[in-house]
């Protein structure tokens, strides 16, 4: 019912975002390198069942949930998106980890919580899209207690100069993403007064980011997604307009993209 509500809305309002609004209402959202980059960040920030964690850029809360679920501790995801966070709170309550995770709207510049409250701070293909990144971290190193982990994974050049075809093409088809070299990730880690710094960067994994989609969502996840993008298509004008401009988008993809991006895991240490 709520989702017809807000289905309807959007017929008359324009999208704010096509990109995200999409996988809002897929119900799918995702970061390279799928669980198995989810699962090297948790290590590398020391995640266990005693630990307070904050997800910021939540998406649909997957990763939220699946840390409450696999480590029994406690998860807040925040992600600006509204919608994003009406899906993660169903996700919760589905998966049954309502208890441990909770979900707020908020933008990763001006986190709403008081300093030092938690052990860790993790981010998934997120802190690539707000203006002032830098800002973003500081916030980030603000809320995580004295010793506690940073830990992003991001969109990342894995070469530079990427051709100006290649920046746009990402920007324009990927919602509004500003990747940054591996030095310059680490750099805004650095700048940021964390230390300890790991950086292991990636080439987009081909084969392995559907696998690992699926092992993350199961084919129901991924069945259900798609259902929901035909049925989005067939009955909101809307989007099915969003659609077609991002499937026309994604037909000039660069033949050299793969060449120049990639993800990045960093880790710093308050
Ligand atoms: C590519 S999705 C990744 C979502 C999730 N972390 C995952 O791995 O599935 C990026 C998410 O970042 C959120 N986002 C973008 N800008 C943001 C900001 N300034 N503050 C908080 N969230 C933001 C978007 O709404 C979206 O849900």
């Amino acid at each position: 019912m709520e989702n017809k509500k807000q289905s309807s809305r959007k017929e008359i309002s324009e999208l704010e975002n096509p990109y995200f609004d999409l996988q809002a209402e897929m119900g799918f959202t995702k970061h390279l390198g799928g669980l198995k980059a989810t699962r090297e960040l948790i290590e590398l920030c020391h995640i266990n069942e005693d630990k307070y964690v904050l997800d910021v850029g939540c998406g649909v809360g997957m990763t939220a949930c699946y840390i409450a679920k696999k480590y029994g501790c406690r998860v807040v995801g925040v992600d600006i998106h509204e919608e994003m966070i009406s899906r993660s709170t169903e996700r919760a309550k589905r998966e049954g980890v309502e208890g441990r995770v909770e979900f707020q709207v908020a933008d990763a510049q001006n986190l709403l919580f008081e300093d030092a409250l938690f052990d860790a701070v993790i981010s998934e293909s997120a802190t690539a899209f707000p203006e002032d990144k830098r800002e973003a971290i500081s916030e980030y190193v603000r809320v995580t207690k004295q010793g506690g982990y940073i830990g992003l994974n991001e969109s990342t050049w894995i070469k530079t100069l990427p051709p100006t075809e290649v920046v746009e093409y990402l920007f324009r088809s990927a919602g509004g993403v500003e990747p940054e070299t591996s030095e310059g990730w680490k750099e805004l880690l650095e700048g940021s007064g964390l230390s300890d710094i790991v950086v292991k960067t990636y080439n987009f994994p081909l084969l392995g980011q559907f696998v690992s989609d699926i092992r993350m969502v199961g084919f129901t996840g991924i069945f259900k997604a798609c259902g929901r993008l035909l049925s989005l298509y067939f009955k909101n004008s809307t989007y099915r307009k969003a659609i077609k401009e991002m499937a026309k988008g994604a037909r000039g993809t660069p033949k050299n993209l793969l060449e120049y991006y990639g993800y990045g895991i960093y880790v710093g240490r308050k």
